[in-house]
């Protein structure tokens, strides 16, 4: 905590120097501590308020910029079924499995977001997408993490990111659930920054007559957050020099892919994207492609016609590489990327609905968007990178997000999607589904694929135990 005195004086002439005096509106109003709280959250802001300054300035006159990019195709690692060569994913993977089986990966799962599309009170990890059993995101990881343990024959290391948002709760549910299975010494929490929101004219904006308005960094915080938290020397610690990142909101999350880590390793990158085809131009992911001679993502909002829409002979779209934020990293780059963070992370500028204090002081939640949160995208580091694999999945077996509350990317249809991949992996195995199953949930620490549902050597579903369960009833 720091000192107010003459201190108080010094962060006054700060902020007043950038156009920020306003902060102080209510302060002879605030009792001591509610002084000693602005105070605090200003004088850690002061050293930093010309970058932010700077930092919201390019964020915002982005918004404005027409993007006229030259864009080229990147070399991708396509599917089999699309022309690519099985015997390089077969190397991969042994390679990949190496690196797993040598204990040199550790997986991040970023879980620092607000989830305001889905509008759920509570981390969004915590969400109880299990169709049977309603464990949650977490849970169902963790499962999977356990499986992965299991046929590795040792610990994997989990890196969990929270966001001041999402800390506590986050940490609360894994003590509840007993880490779900884990050992708490394979999974350690550390919490990414928050930054002050601004608003349309790019003011700091009081939320409440003692406190600035703030959100999670960005998952590009994840980068910084690793190194300023310790995380990185923890993974140095454990001999651990790959990382495999993904986001809590995919439960069809293949987690520690060998596939993926070992086509980054074979191939000597420093950062790795998965992509699934793109079909339709308006689908909302952004596309990994050469742009302006660099590797990176254009964004759904970015990309222009014609290439929005080209296609080839065969009527595919040109620019087919979406990407669904799952990247291996090596760490060395994640250091080297955190050290230049503001220039290689800009923020990114999104109008959102902001608390924020009227002029009698009071809380007011606006109804419409009233300034712009600020976030740092963790695929602005690819353009760094030396070099780089993109490697093509299937989104069916890999990528279900929740985003929204209701229709596209929401429980219901991700719970479906699971439910799907359920069945497939059943009938795969020749195990019979009764008929008034509605629903079926398999735990991912004992069966994790067709292969492990075939390796149960049963026929029909009333034969597993608790590992395969079915319900009657229809989830909503
Ligand atoms: P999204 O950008 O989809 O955000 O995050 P969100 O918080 O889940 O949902 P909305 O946009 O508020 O509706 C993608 C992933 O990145 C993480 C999220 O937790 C999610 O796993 N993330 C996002 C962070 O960890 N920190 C952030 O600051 C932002």
């Amino acid at each position: 905590m720091a000192s107010l005195g003459s201190n108080l004086e010094s962060i006054r002439r700060t902020f007043a120097k950038h156009g920020q005096e306003h902060v102080f509106d209510f302060w002879d109003q605030l009792d001591a501590s509610g002084q000693q709280r602005l105070f605090d959250q200003l004088s850690q802001l002061a050293p930093n308020l010309p970058a932010w300054i700077e930092g919201r300035k390019r964020a915002i006159d982005g918004l404005s910029k027409v993007q006229n990019s030259r864009l080229e195709l990147v070399p991708v690692e396509v599917l089999p079924e699309f022309g690519g060569d099985a015997e390089i994913r077969d190397s991969a993977r042994e390679a990949g499995e190496a690196l797993l089986a040598a204990g040199r990966v550790g997986l991040l799962v970023v879980a620092g977001g607000q989830g305001t599309r889905l509008g759920f009170e509570g981390p969004k990890g915590a969400f109880p997408v299990g169709p049977v059993s309603d464990r949650s995101l977490f849970g169902l990881q963790a499962q999977k993490i356990r499986g992965l343990s299991r046929r590795l024959g040792r610990s994997v290391s989990w890196y969990v990111m929270t966001s001041p948002a999402t800390d506590f709760e986050t940490r609360a549910l894994f003590r509840a659930e007993n880490f779900f299975g884990l050992d708490p010494s394979d999974v350690m929490f550390f919490s990414q920054a928050q930054v002050p929101c601004c608003d349309f004219e790019g003011n700091l904006i009081l939320e409440a007559p003692d406190t600035l308005a703030e959100s999670p960094n960005g998952h590009g915080g994840s980068l910084l957050a690793l190194v300023e938290s310790g995380a990185l020397d923890d993974m140095a610690r454990r001999g651990i020099d790959r990382i495999f990142y993904y986001q809590v909101d995919n439960p069809l999350i293949r987690i520690a892919d060998p596939v993926l880590m070992g086509l980054h390793e074979l191939q000597g990158s420093e950062m790795s994207c998965k992509v699934v085809r793109k079909r339709d131009p308006d689908e909302k992911v952004g596309v990994v492609a050469r742009v302006d001679g660099q590797i990176g993502i254009v964004e759904y909002t970015e990309i222009q016609e014609p290439e929005k829409s080209q296609t080839d002979e065969a009527g595919q779209l040109v620019f087919w590489p979406g990407n669904i934020a799952i990247h291996a990293f090596s760490t060395d780059f994640v250091r080297r990327v955190a050290e230049e963070a503001d220039a290689l992370l800009p923020y990114h500028a999104s109008a959102k609905k902001i608390l924020q204090v009227n002029s009698q002081g009071q809380t007011v939640a606006p109804s419409e968007p009233n300034g712009y949160k600020l976030e740092r995208f963790v695929f602005d580091a690819l353009p760094g990178a030396a070099h780089v694999s993109v490697l093509e999945v299937r989104p069916k077996e890999e990528f279900a997000p929740i985003k929204n509350a209701k229709g596209k990317d929401s429980p219901a249809s991700v719970r479906g999607e699971l439910d799907r991949q359920y069945r497939a992996w059943l009938q795969d195995a020749d195990i019979s589904v009764p008929a008034g199953i509605k629903v079926i949930e398999i735990d991912h620490a004992h069966v994790d694929s067709a292969e492990e549902a075939k390796a149960l050597g049963i026929d029909r579903l009333e034969e597993a135990t608790s590992m395969i369960r079915g319900s009657t009833g229809m989830r909503v």
